[in-house]
Order: C-alpha cells, then structure tokens, then sequence
C-alpha cells in the first residue's frame, strides 16, 4: 500500500452562487459567501475518480455513482485535459442544498474542478476550470450551463459572453451589494424548470432583456446598485417557472417594501433572491419580511443576508 503524503489531499471551499439575475439567463451569476460546500480530494496511484463519501444538508439526493456525480465528473475532466497519470478519491460535504436554485450542483462541480486542480504539477487557467465544471453540471441538469459554475470557480459577478467558445467575463461587484438569499422548504429540479423554457422569445420581450442585462453589467461595472436593482427585470423565464415556487411573488413583494432594489427568482428557484444596497441599510428587514410571508404559509424557509462572495479556494 503507498502511503499518502499530507501534501496528497486537499479541501476546499465551494460557495453558492445565485445565477440568472432576472434577465441574464444561463449567462449572469455571482458567489455567495454562504452556503458552501467542501469538497476533498486525495490522491490515489489507480487511474479515474472514486466517490468516497457525501455527507450534509441534502446528501441523500447527491448520486455517489462517479460517472454521474457533478464533482467527480468535473475532477475527472481535470485530470483526463491534464494527461494525469493519477487518480483522485473524492469526498463531498454538502453546505449547498440539492434543488435549491442556489448553484448546489454548480459548487460540488466547481469544487471537484478547483480541488482535482491543486494536485496537478502544472496547473490548468481558471477559464479551462469553468469548462470541466460546466461539464459535471451538465451531468446533473442534463445540459450544459456554466452560469453556477463560473462565479463559484471566479467569484463576485460572471457573464458567460459565449458558450462556443466558453468566454467568462468576471466582474468585481460593488461592496455596497448586499444579498438575501431566502430557501423556501421546497424542491425544484433544474432538469424539470429547464423543461419548461419556453422554445421561441418575442421580439419585445427580447429588446426588453437586452436592456436590463446591458444595464446590469453596466450597473455592476460602475459600482451603481441602483441601476443593478432597476435591471434585475426577467419577462422571458421567471413567468414560466412562477407557478414552481408557491408564494414567489408575495415574497417578492414584501422584500422590495423592506427595502431591496430588486427581487427575483434565484436560479431555477425555489430561491428567491434579493439585492440591497449595504450603505443604506443592513438588508436584515428584508430578510424577516419574506420570512414572515413562508412562515405564514406554513412553509420553513432558509434565510442568508450578506455581500456577495469570493470563488472556491482551500480551506
Ligand atoms: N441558468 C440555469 C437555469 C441556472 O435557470 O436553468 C440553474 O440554477
């Protein structure tokens, strides 16, 4: 048996990311600080990536079967582009809730990409990262997005310019961005919320979402929150995917009255995200206000209010 060095194992942190934005559909998303998931890896002389374990908030619905799994799919995308002559033993402690719409899958891939990296002599870009991950992702949601993968992996703000070739813009948002990230006890599967996209756009509600996503880089570039809430408009996707998230709009509502420059579907939801502006108020109201509208409804709902969060690193 080969013994393992210390310097054969390494863990990482791999934060949520809300993706979407209103209008920035498989384009926009930016990191959260939490939750997060911590994905393990060690190095093992047999070839491939094992699964060794998943524990953690939704463990029972993350498939350890290594072809399937996000994280092990994307280190094993590592490995095979760096012509790694090693293979890696995978551990996955879940922060991130599976069917959250908050990048759950997304951070156990970029986590698996971002870990599977530190072992190699001779490390892969960050961009080249974004493309292995999107590829465990893709295992899970049954297509290709990298709108989770990409700020987990880069933190703050990411536009995903093209998808061929992949072209990741990554922006440094305002300090002053503030996000509510509210869980509802609820579960939405992406596969199914990708189902139901529509096949073809109108043409004003096309100029209406290149509008507001102009704007919203353009808003988070210059540092205007304001302008960040004002763009957060989805008329394409959100509508559709309403009647999966019971209460969304009254949720919504009750945020932009406590004080949030925009409310939004997070992801493929249940999620339900919220932008604030930190140096006008600590957002804490808008938090409790949509908790009040779940409580009330008799559902439990998962509340995080902070700044927008850096990429994965090691812990
Ligand atoms: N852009 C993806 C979707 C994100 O909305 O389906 C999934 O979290």
């Amino acid at each position: 048996m080969v013994q393992q060095m210390s310097s054969d194992k390494v863990e990482v942190i791999a934060p949520a990311t809300i993706a979407n934005l209103g209008p920035g559909f498989d384009v926009f998303g930016i990191a959260l600080r939490e939750p997060y998931d911590v994905i393990g890896v060690k190095r093992v002389s047999e070839t491939g990536v094992r699964v060794a374990e998943v524990t953690g908030v939704g463990a029972n619905r993350v498939v350890s079967d290594a072809k399937r799994n996000t994280a092990s799919v994307a280190a094993m995308e590592v490995l095979r582009k760096a012509n790694a002559e090693f293979g890696l033993e995978i551990s996955i402690r879940k922060g991130v809730r599976p069917c959250s719409g908050m990048g759950s899958s997304g951070a156990s891939a970029a986590g698996g990409a971002f870990a599977a990296n530190l072992m190699l002599e001779k490390q892969l870009p960050l961009s080249d990262l974004v493309v292995c991950a999107a590829l465990g992702e893709q295992a899970s949601s049954g297509t290709l997005h990298a709108d989770n993968v990409a700020p987990s992996l880069y933190g703050g703000f990411t536009i995903i310019r093209s998808y061929n070739p992949l072209d990741v813009i990554h922006v440094v948002p305002p300090p002053n961005l503030g996000i509510v990230a509210a869980l509802p006890d609820v579960m939405v599967s992406t596969k199914e919320a990708r189902g139901m996209l529509p096949r073809s756009v109108e043409m004003r509600k096309l100029v209406h979402t290149v509008g507001q996503a102009a704007s919203m880089a353009v808003g988070m570039s210059l540092g205007d929150v304001s302008l960040i809430g004002r763009s957060a408009s989805d008329v394409i996707v959100e509508p559709v995917r309403a009647p999966l998230v019971p209460h969304l709009k009254e949720a919504e509502e009750a945020a932009m009255k406590a004080g949030a420059v925009a409310s939004f579907l997070g992801g493929s939801g249940p999620c339900v995200a919220s932008f604030f502006d930190f140096s006008i108020s600590d957002g804490k109201a808008i938090g409790e206000a949509v908790r009040r509208v779940f409580e009330s409804k008799g559902v439990k709902v998962d509340i995080w209010v902070d700044g927008w969060g850096k990429g994965c690193r090691r812990v």
